[in-house]
């Protein structure tokens, strides 16, 4: 990200697509309109809408979940286009231009796959992807996602709380953190032989942060498994957290008592902290963090959005950092 001389907002589609959800809820409401139907009516299919599932996209296996009272009011923003999210990606692993991840992640074999789930945990296990898929109930869980760069999306994800996993593998008295490490392949990851970062890439939580209900292990969006650039067959999604602590492909799950070393620590520790929660009030050493353009929507000269504390999750997160110097923690 640093590195990057083309960090400026440079977006590679400018999709009109309109998500067939939201379009079918607009319809729906025009209905109620054309009957008559308004006012309070109105309000109740807005906030029956809050919950309704989003369309399928059609392109992959379907993935379907149940509607999650976990979105937060994020629900009632638009999802961004499937063609955004699956072609403005960063996966440095296939490469660091934004198109490049939708370009060469064909390679990414997602079976046969398995998670392994390891150190200070009384019951450690090597989970089939397919095994683990099935741990826990899916839900649809409809986040923001705030990248570091100043861009952000609405992501529609699949897949169930973090919560899940840790409790059935129970952590030891010793276990305070969590680190993620993902998939590092030379054979179909053209990118890892480069040095832009110490592959394999690994992120980390606190045991705490991992076990909040909004933290996700996601396995599909827009109703269908992932796509292989977004991260398949498994990654994580922390919504009030910069983009990059997410995960992507991951393949081991360690408990520790010690602080994880993550990637973009270790490559540039003055510009990313461990914590990285969204924070407008925090700037990066060389942008401003107040504001951000929404992928899809916003277009190169319109006016930026304000970024908001945890990226909109402050009621729900804000208690984890409570006494916490968020200036000196970022
Ligand atoms: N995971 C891996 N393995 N490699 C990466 O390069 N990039 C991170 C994160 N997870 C990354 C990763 C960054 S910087 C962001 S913003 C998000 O993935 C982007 O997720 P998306 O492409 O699905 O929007």
């Amino acid at each position: 990200m640093h590195f990057l001389k083309n960090r400026g907002f440079v977006h590679a589609h400018s999709s009109e697509i309109t998500p067939r959800a939201s379009y079918e809820g607009r319809r729906d409401a025009l209905k109620l309109i054309g009957t008559g139907v308004a006012g309070s009516a109105l309000a109740a299919w807005a906030a029956r809408d809050a919950h309704a599932q989003v369309a399928r996209a059609g392109k992959l296996a379907p993935l379907a979940g149940a509607r999650s009272a976990l979105s937060g009011g994020m629900t009632m923003e638009k999802p961004t286009p499937y063609a955004d999210i699956t072609s403005y990606n960063n996966f440095y692993e296939f490469g660091t231009d934004k198109a490049d991840p939708e370009k060469n992640a064909h390679t990414l074999k997602t079976r046969p796959w398995t998670v392994a789930i390891e150190g200070e945990v009384k019951k450690p296990k090597t989970y089939d992807i397919d095994e683990l898929l099935k741990l826990a109930p899916l839900e649809e869980r409809i986040y923001r996602l705030r990248c570091v760069e100043g861009w952000s999306m609405v992501i529609p994800w699949v897949g169930y709380s973090m919560a899940e996993l840790i409790k059935r593998v129970e952590p030891t008295g010793n276990a305070k953190y969590v680190e993620f490490v993902t998939l590092v392949d030379p054979k179909t990851m053209p990118f890892v032989g480069s040095r832009v970062l110490e592959w394999p890439y690994v992120e980390g939580l606190r045991l705490d942060e991992a076990m909040h209900p909004l933290a996700l292990l996601a396995f599909g969006l827009y109703g269908e498994v992932l796509p292989n650039q977004n991260g398949a067959p498994v990654r994580a999604v922390l919504p009030w957290k910069y983009g990059f602590k997410s995960g992507k492909s991951i393949v081991k799950i360690r408990f520790t008592d010690k602080q994880p070393p993550t990637s973009w620590v270790k490559s540039a520790s003055q510009e990313y902290g461990f914590f990285s929660n969204v924070n407008p009030s925090v700037d990066h050493p060389r942008w401003s963090q107040a504001t951000e353009r929404r992928i899809g929507e916003d277009g190169l000269f319109s006016k930026k959005r304000a970024t908001l504390m945890f990226n909109g999750y402050e009621p729900q997160v804000g208690q984890l950092y409570a006494g916490m110097d968020l200036k000196k923690f970022y």
